[in-house]
């Protein structure tokens, strides 16, 4: 054996000791900062560099690989264009997979994520966004999974698991609280510690849980007035406290803001230093190590760390190296059945939907559907080979393209649809488009919203141009369908004069195939909202939004206006369908809501409590004349109604027409307990709860009682 890590038997904890007690001090600090692995102004790209997000050299002689970090959970991207040509599969935003209620879906879509990244050299993902979507204008809930805690963890740690099979370590991020991007890096989230527990930090813990990902990312922003990124309550007590994280803590691109206080806080590594107002992590650091502020041991901490992470996922024994072999035809499949698990039908009155085959005419309206399918913009944009790349926005000094992935639902439709004809109108001239409705059997209308990182949507509403164009359709066409490429939840003031609507979110590579499947019957629609789409603004816990020209969003930009307090103890806890259940106020659509083209029915919902878990039968049958596939979700109260209805627990469950299947699902007792911050534990208070067997947060469809033990567990 060549190096003294390679011995049987060894674990990643031994491997990284060894490792460790190898290494000079200044191979150790080599890896606790990097610039930025893109060409930015003078600064060339950094040799062995692939050219991502980051770059950190290999130490040859004791047989450990360089570390090249990419972004991120949909796809491995290549921020600014860095490497020309480079091909990718772009899967369908997190939303979408979230829709899909498959943590089934998350791991084989995480694996593919891993696949691509390894194969091109890439062996860590900055992926795991995990983040609660507190905000629905928030500009990266496309990155996000959803509103609800449980969901989310477990989506999240299922896409984790699916990256680190392929010895790729994932990241989780933007820990935590990260719920806004307008002026991102001088907001403060400011939420107490029991509600931030049970919401935004119980979906970082449970998908911590399940994917074990080797590194977290904290956020550009502070909560409750400390940066994340030296917060001592996230990093030391909570993360690697409480849960015993061994992976490291890497900071988010330029947002790291000291080097004694950041390291003691919990910060293992400075990233994107070149975007910070210093190097911290270098000079700065050994000399807070020469003058006793930080020890020794906390250095030599960092570095096990994370030599521990990468020996756990098999990083150091099978080395990613650029140019391995791809099938991207298998991968763009893959990325298609995601998209047709996730697409929503929102609407679909007269059984409007699917559309007749062979239809005489048929019009295509918009959102570039004669090229492709929208994608969010920032880091986690994936460009495949043929996307349409349109002016985005200039982010981190970096000019960002709207691309839309070459995926064309127009040629979909056309393949899908055994129409003599299909017309595409691009949308801009309405009066065109309404001429050509007038003589066509159906209209298919794509909404597009645009959003991305570093800026929140300005409002709920779409374009007022793409409200009317739609209006104007819909008084001309009655079978006049909308497809929504949209990055959040919006609101559809056309929605009653249309017969059907589908939420495709960001559909990815196999999005235009998707939504024709969908349009068309091939593939019955199953996707369920992961977020609830609100009536109106006024609806929100935060209906004001900060205004971006108050502020700045750029890493290491002076803070122009001081910091910006966004107090979410309004809502605590019950954010999206929790806090709607809260006030009483109806939604557009709620949390979990999702058409079939057939029909399912519950019966038999029994609850038994065994130990100290509570479990849960139900039998769903579908009762209509075709195979689909349904997702009962479990939500429970005390019978006092001392909070909401939760989710604690849901299935995605496939059936054939007339099949039937008896479930059992355990309830997390997270959700079924309340945080005790004086005792700092959790706390399930004993007596009746109602346990609510629903189709989505609005339809409770079956009812029971179970006495539930008082229980307190902590760590
Ligand atoms: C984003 C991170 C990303 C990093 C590196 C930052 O702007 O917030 O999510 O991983 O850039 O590209």
């Amino acid at each position: 054996m060549k190096y003294s890590w390679q011995h049987e038997g060894l674990t990643a904890d031994q491997k990284a000791e060894i490792v460790l007690n190898e290494m000079t001090e200044e191979e150790k600090f080599s890896w606790l900062s990097a610039p930025m692995a893109i060409p930015m102004g003078d600064e060339p790209l950094p040799e062995g560099a692939i050219g991502s997000a980051a770059y950190y050299p290999a130490i040859p002689r004791l047989g450990i690989p360089a570390m090249q970090q990419s972004d991120a959970s949909l796809g491995v991207s290549a921020l600014g264009n860095v490497r020309p040509g480079d091909n990718a599969t772009a899967l369908a935003s997190s939303l979408l997979l979230a829709s899909t209620f498959n943590p089934q879906m998350a791991q084989l879509t995480g694996e593919l994520v891993g696949r691509e990244a390894f194969a091109k050299g890439f062996n860590v993902q900055l992926a795991g966004g995990a983040n609660l979507i507190r905000e629905p204008r928030g500009g990266r809930n496309f990155e996000y999974l959803s509103e609800d805690p449980l969901l989310t963890g477990v989506m999240a740690g299922h896409s984790v698991r699916g990256i680190q099979s392929q010895h790729v370590v994932s990241t989780i991020k933007h820990f935590a609280v990260n719920a806004q991007e307008t002026g991102r890096v001088v907001v403060s989230s400011d939420l107490d510690e029991a509600a931030m527990r049970e919401s935004d930090l119980l979906a970082f813990e449970i998908a911590n849980e399940i994917g074990q990902p080797g590194a977290v990312m904290p956020g550009y922003n502070l909560i409750n007035g400390e940066w994340a990124s030296e917060n001592d309550f996230l990093l030391n007590k909570v993360l690697k406290g409480d849960w015993q994280y061994p992976g490291w803590v890497m900071s988010d691109w330029g947002a790291t803001h000291s080097a004694a206080k950041a390291a003691l806080a919990g910060l293992d590594v400075q990233s994107g230093s070149n975007l910070d107002s210093q190097v911290w992590f270098d000079q700065p650091l050994r000399k807070a190590v020469a003058r006793g502020e930080v020890s020794q041991g906390r250095i030599d901490e960092m570095v096990r760390r994370i030599l521990r992470s990468l020996f756990a996922v098999g990083a150091v024994e099978h080395p990613a190296t650029p140019f391995g072999p791809i099938d991207y035809m298998a991968h763009r499949l893959t990325a298609q059945r995601e998209a047709e698990q996730g697409i929503v039908l929102l609407k679909n009155e007269n059984h409007s939907l699917p559309l007749k085959k062979g239809a005489k005419k048929l019009l295509v309206v918009g959102g570039h559907a004669d090229h492709g399918v929208l994608a969010g913009g920032g880091s986690s944009a994936v460009t495949p080979v043929g996307s349409l790349r349109l002016p985005g926005i200039n982010f981190m000094g970096i000019e960002t393209e709207k691309v839309f992935q070459p995926s064309s639902p127009l040629w979909a439709i056309r393949a899908e649809s055994n129409a003599a004809e299909v017309l595409f109108a691009h949308g801009n001239d309405v009066a065109e488009a309404v001429r050509l409705a007038r003589e066509a059997d159906a209209v298919i209308v794509f909404a597009d919203e645009w959003r991305s990182e570093a800026l929140d949507a300005q409002g709920l509403e779409l374009d007022a141009e793409k409200n009317h164009l739609i209006s104007r359709l819909a008084a001309e066409n009655l079978l006049t369908v909308v497809v929504l490429e949209t990055g959040g939840p919006v609101t559809l003031p056309w929605l009653d004069n249309v017969p059907a609507v589908l939420e495709a979110w960001y559909p990815g590579s196999g999005g235009g195939e998707a939504i024709a499947g969908v349009l068309f019957g091939r593939v019955n629609p199953s996707g369920k909202l992961p977020v609830t789409f609100p009536a109106s603004e006024q609806q929100l816990p935060h209906p004001e939004q900060v205004d971006p020209a108050t502020t700045t969003s750029l890493p290491g930009s002076p803070v122009k206006g001081g910091i910006i307090h966004v107090d979410y103890n309004v809502e605590g806890s019950d954010v999206g369908y929790r806090w709607h259940a809260r006030t009483g106020q109806a939604p557009l659509f709620p949390f979990g809501f999702g058409l079939s083209y057939t029909e399912f029915t519950y019966n038999d919902l029994q609850v038994r409590a065994d130990g100290e878990s509570v479990y849960v039968t139900l039998t769903v049958q579908n009762i209509g004349d075709r195979a689909g596939a349904e997702i009962p979700q479990i939500y429970l109260h005390p019978a006092s109604k001392s909070y909401v209805p939760r989710l604690a627990a849901f299935e995605r469950v496939d059936l054939q027409a007339g099949e039937s299947k008896t479930l059992t699902l355990r309830l997390e007792p997270r959700v079924i307990a309340n945080w005790d911050s004086d005792e700092g534990l959790w706390r399930i208070e004993g007596g009746n709860y109602v346990v609510i067997a629903a189709k989505n947060a609005c339809a409770p469809i079956l009812q029971a009682n179970i006495a539930i033990k008082p229980r307190r567990f902590g760590y």
